[in-house]
């Protein structure tokens, strides 16, 4: 028997760097995904990708880390669903992809999502979505070593075709939104950025906001479990105390959080216009008081305020590279890329990568 999982990629329409804020986030899955197909193994197990990687152990062998970094994400599930199971059965996973890795678009998330899917299945571990959700971000945290929220995971797990998911990364709690966009499609612009202090600069962030937390709470003598019940007139009050940089941070995760709220009623009524605006404000929050844009990321999305065909856009992800999304006349896309790509080479000597972003459900598993 073979179980074939398929781990969707993620866009996110707004929301960003709100998840580990105990914010908003408005998250979708997309048609693009990391196909993996598992077979338990009597010997040894081995992993291999399309992309040539090929690694073989055995899983009762102590966790040890690699200096291959995507093998750490394979010993990384192995290791914590040992803690659950001890005895794991040795296996073989071919794994094929469709979803660029370093888009932004959450390649990391969806391969370890579906390690976790793939095995715990072969070995028979029962495990519901905010298990695997709990794992899938522990072995981000301290195997891979990126900090992130759980954004990711959720909607990974959850998503349903056609429909974001407003989520409150707080308590978990969800609501789908049905999305119709009309004549106009999601654009994805890849960068093929891959800013090599990412994972350092993004972490920093995150120490920053409980910096900012911490800060907060010792002056206004209150006890706010995340930075995201944190109101306008506490942040006033704090703003000599945080400092210039952690005051931009904290403005920027409340109003983002206030744009999310907005964007989901603009969405409801088909008021595309407004909610294309709040993508640039989002934007530019994100270039300005957050600073995890990049120059590539800025030049796409100042591009598009020319065109009255898009209604806005903005850098996606966790930033300093990845992606742009953009919401664009369907009848534009095919101009549009063409002059983009050309545009951006110029100015760059980089190759962009266009991806119109298809709505899909989220992860899906079958046997074979
Ligand atoms: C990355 C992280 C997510 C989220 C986004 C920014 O994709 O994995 O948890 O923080 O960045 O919104």
């Amino acid at each position: 028997m073979k179980i074939h999982i398929k781990s969707p990629g993620r866009i996110n329409l707004i929301g960003e760097h709100t998840d580990y804020n105990g914010g908003y986030v408005l998250p979708c899955a997309i048609d693009l995904s990391i196909d993996l197909f598992f077979e338990k193994k009597s010997i040894e197990s081995y992993v291999e990708t399309d992309l040539g990687y090929c690694m073989t152990f055995d899983v009762s062998t102590a966790y040890k880390k690699s200096d291959n970094h995507w093998e750490n994400y394979v010993l990384g599930v192995v290791n914590e669903l040992k803690k659950i199971k001890s005895e794991l059965s040795n296996f073989s996973c071919v794994i094929k992809s469709s979803l660029p890795a370093g888009a932004g678009i959450s390649s990391s998330s969806a391969l370890v999502c579906g390690l976790i899917k793939g095995l715990s299945n072969l070995n028979e571990i029962n495990l519901d979505n905010y298990k695997i959700i709990n794992i899938s971000r522990n072995v981000e945290h301290k195997y891979i070593g990126v900090l992130g929220g759980i954004m990711d995971q959720f909607t990974i797990l959850n998503a349903k075709k056609n429909m974001a998911i407003l989520l409150n990364c707080e308590n978990l709690e969800s609501e789908f939104i049905k999305l119709g966009f009309q004549k106009y499609k999601l654009l994805l612009l890849d960068t093929n950025v891959k800013h090599n202090l990412a994972n350092t600069e993004y972490n920093q962030r995150v120490s920053e906001c409980k910096e900012s937390l911490q800060i907060i709470n010792k002056f206004s003598k209150k006890n706010y479990s995340n930075l995201s019940e944190v109101n306008k007139i506490q942040l006033s009050l704090s703003k000599e105390k945080l400092g210039k940089t952690l005051y931009k941070r904290v403005s920027y995760v409340l109003n983002e959080n206030k744009r999310v709220i907005d964007s989901v009623k603009f969405l409801e009524n088909n008021k595309l216009k407004e909610f294309g605006q709040l993508m640039y404000e989002s934007h530019f929050g994100l270039k300005n008081d957050y600073e995890v844009s990049c120059k590539e990321l800025d030049f796409l999305v100042e591009y598009t305020i020319n065109y009255d065909e898009i209604l806005g856009s903005r850098m996606m992800g966790g930033g300093f590279g990845g992606c742009t999304l953009s919401l664009i006349k369907d009848s534009f896309i095919v101009e549009f890329i063409e002059l983009i790509k050309k545009e951006y080479f110029f100015k760059f000597r980089n190759k962009l990568n266009p991806i119109i972003a298809n709505l899909d459900q989220g992860i899906q598993m079958s046997l074979i």
